[in-house]
C-alpha cells in the first residue's frame, strides 16, 4: 500500500490499482480530497503494472459531494475539473465503486469513469438544487448523456436519491455488486472489463441519449408548466433546467462553459446562502450542548399511541413506516376500526410507492396492532406517545394511568402543542421519563418535530427520542417548556398581527396574497379557511375575526365557505358574504378602516415573529436560532429560500429591525418594544447567528 496523501492511499491487487479515499464523515471534496484523487489517478496512471483503476471509499459513504462548508473559500490545490480531466483521460479504465451516497460533486466524479459499480443499498443524485444550486462539475452536461434529457430533468430539478437498483436500470450503474463486497466486486469487474477488452466509454461521448430532444422545446416548455407550483420562489429548478437545455442543444464542452456561467449565477444570486444555511441549520438542531453525542440511548422497538384521530394515526404510520411495532389505543371500537382502517391503507400506499412487495408491506402490518385496553396494550411498551384532547386535566389523568401501567424506564411522551409539560409530569413518580413530542397534522408528512425538553427530562431520554426523531425522517428540534413552544408562540404574534390589520382596513385578500408572493404556501386566512372556524374559534367572551365568521356560520373551506368563496374544486373565489362580515366586525369593534400599505402588512406579519423568537432565544426555549429557523421551514410553511425568520432578520439587519420595531412602538403600544436580546445584538453590529449561550 501506497500513502497518497492524508486521506488517500494507493493499493495494487494484481493488476488493478485501488485508490482509497477516507475523509470522514462523507468524504466531501475538500481540498485534500481533491489532491488525493489527482495524485493518486497519476500514480496509478503511471504504475506500468496497472492495468485498470478503481475508486472506492472508506466509512459510511461514496463521495457525498462537494465540501459545502468549504463553498466560498480560496481554492487550494487541483480543481475539480482537473481530478475530472484527469480520470477521464486515463488510457487505463477506471472504475467507480459506489456504496452509500454518491451526491453532487461525487456523482459528478463517478461520472468521469468509464465504468460505475454499486452496492444494491446505494443511492446516487444530483441534490444541488436543495442548496439552491445546480450541479457544477459537468453533472447537467453528463447525467443527460445517459439518461436522457427528462429524467435529468427530474433528476436535477428535484434532487432525488435514485436506488442503485433503479441507477442500474437507467444505466447510471453498469454493475450491482453484493452487499458488503463492493471492494471485491469492483476488482473482478475491472478484471471483466480488462478481459473482455471493452472498450474506454466516456460518458462525455455519447450523444445518442441527448440527441432525441435536440429540436425538441416542448420537452423542457411542458416540464416547467407542470411543475410550476411546486418550482414557485425557487431560482435554482430553472438554472437547472437551462443546464440541461444546453446538454441537449450544444457540443459538451461549450455545454460544460453554459452551466459553469449558470452556476455562477445562482451562486452570487440571494437564495443559495439561505439554502446551504438551512442545511448546515438542520444538522445543528441535533446538537444539545449538555447532552454529548454518546449519552446512552434506550432500546425502543415497541411504540404505544394514544388516540387514533388524525393526529395519533399519522404519529402511528410514521412509527410502522420506521420499521417499529406499533400498537394504538383508543376508547371506543368504532373511532378504533377507523383510524386502523386509515393507518393500514396509508401504510400500505406509502410500502407502495416505496417499492416494497406485498409480503414486505403485510410483515409490516403484522406489527401493527389496535387495543380497547390501555393496562394490557401499554404494559411493555419502550415509548408511549398520547394525543388526546389538549386539556391538563385530561392529560394528567392520562400520565398517572401510564405511570400506573409503563413498564419502568419506558419512554412517557405527549403529543401537547401548549401545555406545561412539567405540570404534565408532576403527576408522575417518573418526570425524568417524561418528554413532549409536538408532532405537526399530518403527522406522517410534515417533518417537523418540537421535542419538549422538561426541567427533569432525563438526558438519555432526550437524546433517545432525538434519535428516535431521525430515524422516522422527521426533524426534530429541541424546545425548552412555555406557552407554545417555539413555533405556535411566534406564530400566535402573526395571527394576532393578521386581525389588526384587518381592523385597521387591510383586506384579508391582500394579506394572504402578500404572504403567499413572500413563499408562505398560504395566508393566515387561507389557513383559517382550512383548518376550520369551529375548530379555532374564540374562546367565550373574546370576539375576534374568525369568532365573527364562525358566528355567521362560515366555517371555512368544510361549509359554505369563510374569508373566501369556493368552488367544487376547492378554487377559491373573494366572497361578498365575507367582506360584510369583516365590515360587522370593525363596527362591532368600533374600528375605522384606513389604507394600509403593502409595506405594513409585510412589517407587521413578521416583524413580531421575529421579536417573539428573540425572546425566545433570550429565555433559554430555544438552543441556538437556526433551531427557531428550522422550526419555520420545516413545520410553518417558511420559504426555504429565505433561511427562516431569525436568519431572514439577519439579512435585513438587526439596526433596521430594531429602527423598525420603534417606529411602530411609538405608533402603535408597547407590544412592539425591542426585546432585549434583539437591541444588545444589534447594538453591537451583531446578527442572531453570532448568539452563542
Ligand atoms: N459538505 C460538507 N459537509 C457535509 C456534506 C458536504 N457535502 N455532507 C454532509 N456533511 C456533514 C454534515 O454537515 C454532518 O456534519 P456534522 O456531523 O458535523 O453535523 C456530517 O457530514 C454527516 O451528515 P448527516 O448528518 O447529514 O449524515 P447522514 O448520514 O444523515 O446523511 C448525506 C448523509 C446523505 C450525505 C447528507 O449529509 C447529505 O445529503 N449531504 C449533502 C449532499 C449534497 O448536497 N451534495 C451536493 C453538494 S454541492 C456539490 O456537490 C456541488 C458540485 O456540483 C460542484
Amino acid at each position: 500500500m501506497t500513502t497518497v496523501n492524508s486521506v488517500t492511499d494507493l493499493t495494487l491487487d494484481g493488476e488493478v490499482a485501488v485508490i482509497t479515499l477516507n475523509s470522514p464523515p462523507v468524504n466531501a471534496l475538500s481540498a485534500p480530497v481533491r489532491e488525493g484523487l489527482f495524485e493518486g489517478f497519476k500514480a496509478a496512471g503511471a504504475d506500468a503494472a496497472a492495468k485498470a483503476i478503481v475508486l472506492i471509499c472508506e466509512g459510511r459513504t461514496f463521495i457525498a459531494g462537494a465540501d459545502i462548508a468549504g463553498f466560498g473559500s480560496a481554492p487550494v490545490g487541483p480543481s475539480l475539473a482537473e481530478v475530472q480531466a484527469m480520470m477521464e483521460s486515463s488510457p487505463k479504465p477506471v472504475i467507480a465503486a459506489i456504496h452509500g451516497t454518491a451526491l453532487g460533486g461525487g456523482l459528478e466524479v463517478a461520472l468521469c469513469a468509464n465504468y460505475r459499480v454499486a452496492v444494491p443499498s446505494a443511492k446516487v443524485g444530483l441534490p444541488e438544487v436543495n442548496l439552491g444550486l445546480i450541479p457544477g462539475a459537468g453533472g447537467t452536461q453528463r447525467l443527460p448523456r445517459i439518461v436522457g434529457a427528462e429524467k435529468a430533468l427530474e433528476m436535477v430539478t428535484s434532487g432525488v436519491h435514485v436506488a442503485a437498483k433503479e441507477a442500474a436500470a437507467m444505466g447510471l450503474v453498469d454493475e450491482l455488486v453484493e452487499e458488503g463486497k463492493l471492494r471485491e466486486g469492483a476488482v473482478a469487474f475491472a478484471r471483466k472489463v480488462l478481459a473482455e477488452g471493452r472498450p474506454l466509454k466516456r460518458v462525455r461521448d455519447n450523444d445518442d441519449k441527448v440527441a432525441p430532444a435536440r429540436g425538441h422545446p416542448e420537452i423542457f416548455a411542458n416540464f416547467r408548466k407542470a411543475n410550476a407550483r411546486k418550482f414557485r420562489g425557487f431560482l435554482a429548478p430553472e438554472q437547472n433546467i437551462r443546464a440541461v437545455e444546453a446538454a441537449v442543444n450544444l457540443p459538451f464542452d461549450q455545454g460544460l462553459i453554459e452551466e459553469r456561467r449558470l452556476f455562477d449565477e445562482v451562486m452570487a444570486g440571494p437564495q443559495t446562502g439561505a439554502q446551504r444555511y438551512a442545511f448546515f441549520a438542520e444538522r445543528a438542531a441535533n446538537k444539545i450542548p449538555d447532552v454529548p453525542d454518546d449519552t446512552p440511548i434506550r432500546p425502543i422497538k415497541k411504540v404505544g399511541v394514544l388516540g387514533s384521530g388524525t393526529m395519533g394515526g399519522g404519529i402511528a404510520i410514521s412509527f410502522i413506516n420506521a420499521g417499529f411495532d406499533v400498537v394504538v389505543v383508543d376508547m371506543k371500537q368504532e373511532a378504533l376500526d377507523r383510524g386502523l382502517g386509515v393507518i393500514r391503507s396509508t401504510v400500505t400506499k406509502n410500502a407502495e410507492r416505496a417499492g416494497l412487495t406485498p409480503a414486505q408491506t403485510e410483515a409490516r402490518l403484522a406489527n401493527t396492532r389496535g387495543s380497547l385496553d390501555m393496562a394490557e396494550a401499554f404494559k411493555d411498551v419502550d415509548l408511549v406517545i398520547e394525543a388526546v384532547f389538549e386539556d391538563m386535566g385530561v392529560k394528567k389523568d392520562v400520565f398517572a394511568k401510564l405511570d400506573a401501567i409503563c413498564k419502568p424506564g419506558a419512554i412517557l411522551a405527549s403529543n401537547t402543542s401548549y401545555l406545561d409539560l412539567d405540570e404534565i409530569a408532576s403527576v408522575t413518580k417518573r418526570p425524568q421519563d417524561v418528554i413532549g413530542m409536538h408532532y405537526f397534522s399530518p403527522a406522517n408528512i410534515m417533518k417537523l418535530l418540537e421535542v419538549v425538553r422538561g426541567a427533569k427530562t432525563a438526558k438519555d431520554v432526550l437524546a433517545t427520542v432525538m434519535k428516535i426523531g431521525k430515524q422516522t425522517g422527521k426533524v426534530p428540534v429541541v424546545s425548552g417548556v412555555g406557552p407554545g413552544f417555539i413555533g405556535n408562540r411566534m406564530l400566535r404574534q402573526r395571527g394576532l398581527q393578521a386581525e389588526a390589520l384587518v381592523l385597521d382596513g387591510a383586506d384579508p385578500a391582500t394579506i394572504d396574497k402578500l404572504m403567499y408572493d413572500f413563499g408562505f404556501p398560504m395566508g393566515p386566512f387561507q389557513m383559517m379557511d382550512v383548518v376550520g372556524m369551529d375548530v379555532i374559534k374564540d374562546l367565550p367572551g373574546q370576539l375576534s375575526i374568525r369568532g365573527a365568521m364562525f358566528n355567521a356560520g362560515r366555517l371555512g373551506q368544510k361549509g359554505v365557505g369563510g374569508f373566501y368563496n369556493y368552488d367544487a374544486n376547492r378554487n377559491q373565489s373573494p366572497s361578498p358574504e365575507a367582506a360584510e362580515v369583516v365590515e360587522g366586525f370593525r363596527k362591532a369593534k368600533g374600528a375605522t378602516a384606513r389604507p394600509v400599505s403593502d409595506e405594513e402588512i409585510m412589517d407587521r406579519s413578521l416583524l413580531l415573529v421575529i421579536n417573539e423568537g428573540a425572546k425566545i432565544l433570550e429565555e433559554g426555549i430555544a438552543i441556538r436560532s437556526s433551531d427557531i429557523d428550522t422550526i419555520w421551514l420545516n413545520g410553518y410553511g417558511w420559504p426555504v429560500y429565505r433561511g427562516g425568520p431569525m436568519y431572514y432578520a439577519d439579512q435585513l439587519g438587526l439596526k433596521n429591525v430594531v429602527a423598525k420595531l420603534k417606529q411602530y412602538q411609538a405608533k402603535l403600544g408597547d407590544e412592539w418594544k425591542p426585546a432585549a436580546l434583539l437591541e444588545k445584538l444589534a447594538a453591537e453590529g451583531k446578527g442572531f447567528a453570532d448568539f452563542k449561550r
